[in-house]
Protein backbone atom coordinates (compact mmCIF):
# COMPACT_ATOMS: atom_id res chain seq x y z
CA UNK A 1 0.00 0.00 0.00
CA UNK A 2 1.48 3.58 -0.66
CA UNK A 3 1.45 6.79 1.09
CA UNK A 4 2.55 10.20 -1.21
CA UNK A 5 1.77 13.64 -0.56
CA UNK A 6 2.27 16.01 -2.93
CA UNK A 7 4.99 18.52 -1.62
CA UNK A 8 4.63 20.81 -4.80
CA UNK A 9 2.69 19.65 -8.07
CA UNK A 10 6.10 18.36 -9.31
CA UNK A 11 7.85 16.96 -6.06
CA UNK A 12 6.19 13.82 -4.67
CA UNK A 13 6.96 12.87 -1.68
CA UNK A 14 7.73 8.94 -1.59
CA UNK A 15 9.89 8.04 1.56
CA UNK A 16 8.17 6.57 4.87
CA UNK A 17 8.47 6.20 8.59
CA UNK A 18 9.42 3.70 11.09
CA UNK A 19 8.45 2.71 14.45
CA UNK A 20 10.32 -0.48 14.72
CA UNK A 21 14.03 -0.45 14.91
CA UNK A 22 14.51 0.78 18.35
CA UNK A 23 17.80 2.47 17.50
CA UNK A 24 19.12 4.82 14.99
CA UNK A 25 22.34 4.10 13.51
CA UNK A 26 22.72 0.91 16.20
CA UNK A 27 23.60 3.74 18.71
CA UNK A 28 20.49 6.52 19.71
CA UNK A 29 17.04 5.36 20.72
CA UNK A 30 14.20 6.59 18.70
CA UNK A 31 11.32 5.56 20.92
CA UNK A 32 9.08 7.66 18.23
CA UNK A 33 10.95 6.27 15.26
CA UNK A 34 12.25 8.21 12.53
CA UNK A 35 11.04 9.01 8.78
CA UNK A 36 13.15 8.42 5.47
CA UNK A 37 12.32 10.63 3.09
CA UNK A 38 12.17 10.79 -0.64
CA UNK A 39 11.17 12.90 -3.35
CA UNK A 40 10.04 12.10 -6.90
CA UNK A 41 10.24 14.67 -9.59
CA UNK A 42 7.71 14.48 -12.35
CA UNK A 43 8.71 16.42 -15.08
CA UNK A 44 9.76 15.41 -18.72
CA UNK A 45 12.24 13.53 -17.05
CA UNK A 46 11.82 11.49 -13.86
CA UNK A 47 13.90 11.63 -10.81
CA UNK A 48 14.57 10.15 -7.58
CA UNK A 49 16.15 12.01 -4.77
CA UNK A 50 17.76 9.09 -2.64
CA UNK A 51 17.05 5.64 -1.96
CA UNK A 52 15.85 4.55 1.46
CA UNK A 53 16.31 2.33 4.68
CA UNK A 54 15.95 -1.13 4.74
CA UNK A 55 13.26 -0.50 7.11
CA UNK A 56 10.97 1.31 5.16
CA UNK A 57 12.30 -0.30 2.10
CA UNK A 58 8.48 -2.15 1.07
CA UNK A 59 6.68 0.93 1.32
CA UNK A 60 9.01 2.98 -0.37
CA UNK A 61 9.05 1.01 -3.47
CA UNK A 62 5.71 0.73 -3.35
CA UNK A 63 5.12 4.89 -3.46
CA UNK A 64 7.77 5.41 -5.95
CA UNK A 65 5.72 2.53 -8.11
CA UNK A 66 2.07 4.16 -7.76
CA UNK A 67 3.65 7.45 -8.10
CA UNK A 68 5.74 6.89 -11.50
CA UNK A 69 1.96 5.19 -12.74
CA UNK A 70 4.04 3.47 -15.60
CA UNK A 71 6.30 6.05 -16.43
CA UNK A 72 10.06 5.12 -16.25
CA UNK A 73 12.21 6.52 -13.86
CA UNK A 74 15.53 8.37 -15.49
CA UNK A 75 17.46 9.80 -12.96
CA UNK A 76 18.33 8.96 -9.06
CA UNK A 77 20.46 11.40 -7.67
CA UNK A 78 22.56 9.93 -4.57
CA UNK A 79 22.93 13.00 -2.30
CA UNK A 80 24.41 10.66 0.53
CA UNK A 81 25.60 7.13 0.56
CA UNK A 82 25.26 6.42 4.43
CA UNK A 83 22.94 3.29 3.90
CA UNK A 84 19.56 4.92 5.74
CA UNK A 85 19.42 6.70 2.44
CA UNK A 86 21.17 4.16 0.38
CA UNK A 87 20.11 0.38 1.56
CA UNK A 88 18.13 -0.25 -1.12
CA UNK A 89 20.21 1.48 -4.17
CA UNK A 90 20.88 -1.74 -5.22
CA UNK A 91 17.58 -2.94 -5.62
CA UNK A 92 16.07 0.66 -7.28
CA UNK A 93 19.04 0.13 -9.76
CA UNK A 94 17.56 -3.39 -10.84
CA UNK A 95 14.03 -2.14 -10.71
CA UNK A 96 14.77 1.02 -13.23
CA UNK A 97 17.69 -0.37 -15.17
CA UNK A 98 17.47 2.44 -17.77
CA UNK A 99 17.58 5.21 -14.06
CA UNK A 100 21.25 6.75 -14.63
CA UNK A 101 23.09 7.63 -11.14
CA UNK A 102 23.58 11.61 -10.32
CA UNK A 103 26.09 11.63 -7.37
CA UNK A 104 29.26 12.90 -6.82
CA UNK A 105 32.70 11.02 -7.50
CA UNK A 106 32.69 10.25 -3.58
CA UNK A 107 29.49 8.80 -3.63
CA UNK A 108 30.40 6.95 -6.97
CA UNK A 109 33.07 5.24 -5.01
CA UNK A 110 30.90 4.09 -2.38
CA UNK A 111 28.63 2.68 -4.56
CA UNK A 112 31.00 0.63 -5.18
CA UNK A 113 32.06 -0.32 -2.08
CA UNK A 114 28.69 -0.62 -0.26
CA UNK A 115 27.12 -2.42 -3.21
CA UNK A 116 29.69 -4.03 -5.20
CA UNK A 117 28.21 -2.85 -8.45
CA UNK A 118 29.88 -1.73 -11.32
CA UNK A 119 27.78 1.31 -12.32
CA UNK A 120 30.74 3.30 -14.24
CA UNK A 121 28.01 2.53 -17.57
CA UNK A 122 25.39 4.87 -16.19
CA UNK A 123 26.70 7.26 -13.23
CA UNK A 124 26.76 10.73 -13.83
CA UNK A 125 29.52 12.77 -11.61
CA UNK A 126 28.56 15.96 -10.60
CA UNK A 127 30.67 18.61 -9.25
CA UNK A 128 29.94 22.36 -7.39
CA UNK A 129 27.34 24.10 -9.72
CA UNK A 130 26.51 21.17 -12.16
CA UNK A 131 22.99 21.06 -12.93
CA UNK A 132 20.77 18.67 -14.55
CA UNK A 133 17.86 19.89 -17.16
CA UNK A 134 14.75 17.83 -16.71
CA UNK A 135 12.38 20.17 -18.80
CA UNK A 136 10.47 22.46 -16.92
CA UNK A 137 13.09 22.03 -13.57
CA UNK A 138 16.70 22.51 -13.84
CA UNK A 139 18.33 21.13 -10.61
CA UNK A 140 21.86 22.30 -9.44
CA UNK A 141 23.80 20.94 -7.15
CA UNK A 142 26.11 22.04 -4.23
CA UNK A 143 28.96 20.06 -2.89
CA UNK A 144 28.31 19.88 1.47
CA UNK A 145 31.08 17.59 2.85
CA UNK A 146 31.03 16.51 6.12
CA UNK A 147 27.38 17.25 6.80
CA UNK A 148 27.26 14.68 7.47
CA UNK A 149 29.65 12.60 5.53
CA UNK A 150 32.04 13.55 2.67
CA UNK A 151 30.32 12.42 -0.25
CA UNK A 152 27.33 14.89 0.49
CA UNK A 153 25.96 17.21 -1.76
CA UNK A 154 22.43 19.45 -1.80
CA UNK A 155 20.66 19.56 -4.71
CA UNK A 156 18.43 22.97 -5.57
CA UNK A 157 15.35 23.26 -7.51
CA UNK A 158 14.94 26.94 -8.76
CA UNK A 159 11.64 26.61 -10.53
CA UNK A 160 9.97 25.40 -6.83
CA UNK A 161 12.19 27.59 -4.64
CA UNK A 162 13.15 23.86 -3.22
CA UNK A 163 16.12 22.85 -1.12
CA UNK A 164 16.94 19.43 -0.60
CA UNK A 165 19.08 19.25 2.38
CA UNK A 166 20.36 16.02 2.75
CA UNK A 167 20.72 15.20 6.37
CA UNK A 168 20.72 18.81 7.22
CA UNK A 169 17.21 20.09 9.32
CA UNK A 170 16.05 16.77 10.03
CA UNK A 171 14.97 15.16 13.26
CA UNK A 172 14.27 12.30 14.78
CA UNK A 173 10.91 10.96 15.09
CA UNK A 174 7.81 9.70 12.84
CA UNK A 175 5.99 11.86 10.26
CA UNK A 176 3.79 9.13 9.85
CA UNK A 177 1.73 10.51 7.15
CA UNK A 178 2.05 14.71 8.02
CA UNK A 179 4.56 15.97 5.69
CA UNK A 180 5.06 19.70 6.34
CA UNK A 181 6.64 21.06 9.69
CA UNK A 182 3.64 23.44 10.08
CA UNK A 183 1.24 20.47 10.25
CA UNK A 184 2.70 19.84 13.57
CA UNK A 185 3.61 21.65 16.89
CA UNK A 186 7.22 21.71 15.91
CA UNK A 187 8.62 24.16 18.14
CA UNK A 188 6.46 22.17 21.21
CA UNK A 189 6.68 18.88 20.22
CA UNK A 190 9.71 18.08 17.99
CA UNK A 191 12.73 20.85 18.69
CA UNK A 192 14.13 18.31 21.31
CA UNK A 193 14.14 15.21 19.07
CA UNK A 194 15.75 17.69 16.48
CA UNK A 195 18.19 18.94 18.63
CA UNK A 196 18.78 15.44 19.44
CA UNK A 197 19.41 13.89 15.76
CA UNK A 198 21.33 17.64 15.41
CA UNK A 199 23.77 17.19 18.36
CA UNK A 200 24.29 13.75 17.72
CA UNK A 201 24.56 13.33 14.12
CA UNK A 202 25.93 16.37 13.00
CA UNK A 203 27.01 17.50 16.01
CA UNK A 204 30.57 17.32 15.01
CA UNK A 205 30.65 19.11 12.03
CA UNK A 206 29.94 22.79 13.12
CA UNK A 207 31.74 24.54 10.41
CA UNK A 208 30.57 22.23 7.24
CA UNK A 209 27.12 23.21 8.77
CA UNK A 210 27.84 26.90 8.78
CA UNK A 211 28.86 26.98 5.25
CA UNK A 212 25.57 25.07 4.55
CA UNK A 213 24.09 28.33 5.88
CA UNK A 214 25.90 30.43 4.37
CA UNK A 215 24.84 28.50 1.05
CA UNK A 216 21.50 28.62 2.30
CA UNK A 217 20.66 32.36 2.58
CA UNK A 218 21.97 32.97 -0.96
CA UNK A 219 19.01 31.05 -1.93
CA UNK A 220 15.52 31.85 -2.80
CA UNK A 221 13.87 29.24 -0.31
CA UNK A 222 10.04 28.05 -0.40
CA UNK A 223 10.66 24.48 0.71
CA UNK A 224 13.58 22.81 2.58
CA UNK A 225 13.12 19.06 1.83
CA UNK A 226 15.55 17.22 4.34
CA UNK A 227 16.09 13.07 4.39
CA UNK A 228 14.85 12.81 7.82
CA UNK A 229 11.51 14.82 9.15
CA UNK A 230 9.22 17.01 8.56
CA UNK A 231 9.44 19.21 4.92
CA UNK A 232 9.61 22.97 5.81
CA UNK A 233 7.57 25.61 3.96
CA UNK A 234 7.23 28.40 6.47
CA UNK A 235 9.26 29.21 9.86
CA UNK A 236 12.20 29.15 8.13
CA UNK A 237 14.23 31.79 10.30
CA UNK A 238 13.50 30.08 13.46
CA UNK A 239 14.88 26.47 12.41
CA UNK A 240 17.91 28.16 10.44
CA UNK A 241 18.43 30.35 14.08
CA UNK A 242 18.83 26.89 15.81
CA UNK A 243 20.97 25.58 13.50
CA UNK A 244 23.11 28.78 13.27
CA UNK A 245 23.51 28.41 17.65
CA UNK A 246 24.13 25.00 17.59
CA UNK A 247 26.99 25.26 14.40
CA UNK A 248 28.71 27.79 16.57
CA UNK A 249 28.35 25.80 19.47
CA UNK A 250 26.70 28.62 21.29
CA UNK A 251 23.67 27.83 24.13
CA UNK A 252 20.49 28.06 23.92
CA UNK A 253 19.82 29.36 27.37
CA UNK A 254 21.41 30.12 29.96
CA UNK A 255 20.98 27.23 32.78
CA UNK A 256 22.69 24.17 34.05
CA UNK A 257 22.56 20.85 32.15
CA UNK A 258 23.18 18.41 35.66
CA UNK A 259 25.01 15.61 34.44
CA UNK A 260 24.82 12.95 37.53
CA UNK A 261 26.83 9.64 38.18
CA UNK A 262 26.27 7.56 41.36
CA UNK A 263 26.86 3.96 42.37
CA UNK A 264 25.23 4.22 45.73
CA UNK A 265 22.80 7.23 45.61
CA UNK A 266 25.16 9.47 47.75
CA UNK A 267 26.69 11.73 44.63
CA UNK A 268 23.04 12.22 43.06
CA UNK A 269 21.50 13.18 46.58
CA UNK A 270 24.21 16.19 46.54
CA UNK A 271 23.39 16.59 43.22
CA UNK A 272 19.47 16.89 43.59
CA UNK A 273 20.78 18.78 46.64
CA UNK A 274 22.82 21.71 44.76
CA UNK A 275 19.54 21.74 42.06
CA UNK A 276 16.97 22.36 44.29
CA UNK A 277 19.03 25.41 45.72
CA UNK A 278 19.73 26.45 41.75
CA UNK A 279 16.04 26.27 41.18
CA UNK A 280 15.12 28.42 44.41
CA UNK A 281 17.22 30.77 43.09
CA UNK A 282 15.67 30.78 39.89
CA UNK A 283 18.16 29.04 38.04
CA UNK A 284 16.87 26.49 35.27
CA UNK A 285 18.27 23.24 35.52
CA UNK A 286 17.48 19.84 33.74
CA UNK A 287 19.04 17.09 35.65
CA UNK A 288 20.02 13.75 34.40
CA UNK A 289 21.16 10.38 35.67
CA UNK A 290 24.37 8.81 33.46
CA UNK A 291 22.89 5.73 34.08
CA UNK A 292 19.10 6.14 33.41
CA UNK A 293 19.06 8.17 30.34
CA UNK A 294 21.11 7.46 27.61
CA UNK A 295 23.69 9.47 26.29
CA UNK A 296 22.30 11.26 23.04
CA UNK A 297 20.04 12.99 25.34
CA UNK A 298 22.21 14.20 27.58
CA UNK A 299 24.51 15.17 24.87
CA UNK A 300 21.44 17.21 23.43
CA UNK A 301 21.03 19.04 26.50
CA UNK A 302 24.22 20.20 26.53
CA UNK A 303 24.06 21.66 23.40
CA UNK A 304 21.28 23.65 24.54
CA UNK A 305 22.68 25.10 28.31
CA UNK A 306 25.04 27.36 29.01
CA UNK A 307 26.55 25.37 31.85
CA UNK A 308 27.23 21.91 32.42
CA UNK A 309 27.08 20.38 36.35
CA UNK A 310 28.77 17.36 36.06
CA UNK A 311 29.12 14.85 39.50
CA UNK A 312 30.45 11.68 39.53
CA UNK A 313 32.18 9.46 42.39
CA UNK A 314 35.55 7.67 41.59
CA UNK A 315 36.21 4.53 39.88
CA UNK A 316 39.01 2.61 39.22
CA UNK A 317 41.11 5.75 40.54
CA UNK A 318 39.17 7.83 37.84
CA UNK A 319 35.61 8.86 36.66
CA UNK A 320 32.75 6.61 37.03
CA UNK A 321 32.27 4.60 33.64
CA UNK A 322 29.05 5.73 32.15
CA UNK A 323 30.04 9.07 32.55
CA UNK A 324 33.33 8.57 31.07
CA UNK A 325 31.54 7.52 28.40
CA UNK A 326 29.52 10.67 28.09
CA UNK A 327 32.45 12.91 28.64
CA UNK A 328 34.11 11.16 25.77
CA UNK A 329 31.46 11.36 23.73
CA UNK A 330 31.07 14.97 24.36
CA UNK A 331 34.75 15.96 23.37
CA UNK A 332 34.07 13.55 20.45
CA UNK A 333 31.26 16.18 19.05
CA UNK A 334 33.52 18.97 19.89
CA UNK A 335 31.11 20.76 22.04
CA UNK A 336 32.55 23.97 22.63
CA UNK A 337 31.67 27.56 24.51
CA UNK A 338 30.86 26.18 28.04
CA UNK A 339 31.07 26.48 31.99
CA UNK A 340 31.71 23.77 33.94
CA UNK A 341 31.19 22.87 37.67
CA UNK A 342 32.12 19.46 39.33
CA UNK A 343 30.95 17.36 42.19
CA UNK A 344 33.24 14.55 42.96
CA UNK A 345 33.24 11.86 45.65
CA UNK A 346 36.14 9.71 47.15
CA UNK A 347 36.11 7.72 50.31
CA UNK A 348 39.41 7.56 50.38
CA UNK A 349 41.34 9.05 47.38
CA UNK A 350 39.06 11.53 45.12
CA UNK A 351 40.05 11.54 41.75
CA UNK A 352 37.05 12.31 39.61
CA UNK A 353 37.04 16.20 38.81
CA UNK A 354 40.66 15.45 37.55
CA UNK A 355 39.89 13.07 35.36
CA UNK A 356 36.83 14.74 34.05
CA UNK A 357 38.37 17.95 33.10
CA UNK A 358 41.31 15.75 31.65
CA UNK A 359 38.80 14.38 29.17
CA UNK A 360 37.14 17.66 28.40
CA UNK A 361 39.66 20.22 28.66
CA UNK A 362 40.83 19.79 25.12
CA UNK A 363 37.54 21.75 23.91
CA UNK A 364 37.35 25.13 22.63
CA UNK A 365 35.90 27.69 25.05
CA UNK A 366 35.90 25.31 28.34
CA UNK A 367 35.99 27.22 31.27
CA UNK A 368 36.74 24.94 34.37
CA UNK A 369 34.78 26.75 37.24
CA UNK A 370 35.70 26.78 41.26
CA UNK A 371 35.30 25.54 43.81
CA UNK A 372 35.04 21.87 42.94
CA UNK A 373 32.97 20.32 45.48
CA UNK A 374 34.13 17.30 46.93
CA UNK A 375 32.60 14.39 48.83
CA UNK A 376 33.89 11.88 51.63
CA UNK A 377 31.26 9.14 50.55
CA UNK A 378 28.25 11.54 51.19
CA UNK A 379 27.71 15.24 51.47
CA UNK A 380 28.16 15.62 55.52
CA UNK A 381 26.20 18.17 57.49
CA UNK A 382 29.21 20.48 58.46
CA UNK A 383 29.33 20.83 54.41
CA UNK A 384 26.55 23.02 54.35
CA UNK A 385 28.39 25.91 54.11
CA UNK A 386 30.26 24.78 51.00
CA UNK A 387 27.50 23.55 49.16
CA UNK A 388 26.04 27.39 49.77
CA UNK A 389 29.49 28.43 47.85
CA UNK A 390 29.38 26.28 45.14
CA UNK A 391 25.86 27.10 44.43
CA UNK A 392 26.26 30.60 44.80
CA UNK A 393 29.05 30.49 42.87
CA UNK A 394 27.49 28.56 39.77
CA UNK A 395 24.30 30.77 40.30
CA UNK A 396 26.47 34.00 39.54
CA UNK A 397 27.87 32.61 36.83
CA UNK A 398 24.73 32.02 35.23
CA UNK A 399 23.88 35.25 35.80
CA UNK A 400 21.33 35.14 38.77
CA UNK A 401 21.34 36.73 41.81
CA UNK A 402 23.13 34.93 44.68
FE1 LIG B 1 20.56 10.18 7.52
FE2 LIG B 1 23.97 10.65 7.47
O1 LIG B 1 22.38 9.75 7.16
Amino acid sequence: MYCIRNVTDDWIYVGGSDRRQPLFEAAHPIPDGVSYNNYLLLDEKTVLMDTADRSVAKVFFENVAHALNGRGLDYIVVQHMEPDHSASLGQALGLYPDAQVVCTAKAAAMIRQFTGLDISERVRMVKEGDTLETGRHTLKFTMTPMVHWPEVMMTYDAADKALFSADAFGHFGATDGRLFADEVDFFGEYLDEARRYYANIVGKYGMPVQGVLKKAAALDIAYICPLHGFVWRRDFDRIIAKYDLWSRYQSEERGVLIAVASVYGNTADAARAAAAKLAEKGVKCALYDVSATDPSYILSEAFRYSHLLLASPTYNNGVFVKMENLLHDMAAHTLANRTVFMIQNGSWAPAAAAGMKAILEGLKGFVFAEPVLTLKSALAPEQAGEMDDFVNAVCESVGGSV
